[in-house]
């Protein structure tokens, strides 16, 4: 099983598989909005395990979260919201919907800055109710009364996104306490002392900016030089 993010050619089959699974269904232009507008928060399941006979084979879609940022938020503070989500009968149970829950939380918090995600579920939807607060860790809310179009009821749903700010810190706490230390055994020829070993060596403990630590001013400063030196682009 495959996780990615949603594609615009994929939204004729994610929305085959929500009529499939859901009574809410959308436009196509509804899944664009969000595919074009948040590229980064929505997720497909794509069962890979039959090769595809042609290149022209859709993807075999059997799960999907579709999600968005509040645009304007009451609060005034950030937060993503959960638009739909679903998995195919016949591939549920296998932790599908909690891997695109997760995957779409964490995209919230690393591009948005999302504070909170926030959803809406049926009060009579016990295995939806399960997953977002035994598994994930939702708090309900209020009751929406007759939020749905068939008059049933809405549990209101958020869970804060801090634990993700906090793996974040310790994360960086871990590189530092690690930086400049070495980095395992010798590999082969390369790894010992003798011809080539000690330039290894040195090659080895030279540290190097990365991620974030790289500005993109200094991206830009750095293909400059690269090019003043070698005279080509
Ligand atoms: C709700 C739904 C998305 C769950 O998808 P899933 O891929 O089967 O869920 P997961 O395998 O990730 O389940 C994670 C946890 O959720 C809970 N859960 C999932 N299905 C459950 C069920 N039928 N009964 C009770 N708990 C359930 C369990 O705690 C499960 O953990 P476990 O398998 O270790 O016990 C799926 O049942 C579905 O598509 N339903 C129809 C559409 C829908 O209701 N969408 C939600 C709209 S708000």
């Amino acid at each position: 099983m495959d996780i990615r993010q949603l594609r615009p050619s994929d939204i004729p089959h994610v929305q085959q598989t929500n009529i499939t699974n859901l009574p809410e269904n959308y436009f196509c232009k509804y899944y664009l909005y969000h595919a074009l507008s948040w590229p980064q928060l929505s997720y497909v399941a794509v069962d890979v395990s039959r090769p595809k006979k042609t290149p022209y084979d859709a993807p075999k879609i059997v799960g999907y979260v579709l999600a968005k940022m509040e645009e304007d938020p009451a609060d005034g503070i950030p937060h993503g919201h959960i638009t739909s989500l679903s998995v195919m009968r016949t591939h549920r149970r296998l932790g599908l919907a909690e891997k695109l829950m997760r995957q779409s939380q964490r995209a919230m918090f690393e591009t948005y800055s999302a504070k909170y995600v926030s959803l809406h579920v049926r009060v009579s939807n016990v295995a939806a109710l399960a997953l977002y607060r035994d598994t994930l860790g939702f708090k309900q809310g209020g009751v929406e009364e007759k939020y749905y179009a068939d008059g049933e009821d809405a549990y209101s749903m958020r869970m804060e996104l801090d634990y993700l700010r906090n793996e974040a810190l310790d994360q960086e706490s871990d590189d530092e306490s690690t930086a400049g230390q070495d980095e395992g055994g010798e590999v082969g020829s390369a790894g010992k002392a003798g011809e080539g070993g000690a330039e290894a060596k040195k090659e080895k403990k030279r540290k190097v900016r990365v991620g974030r630590g790289l500005g993109v001013g200094e991206l830009v400063e750095r293909n400059e030089s690269t090019k003043d030196t070698n005279g080509t682009s």
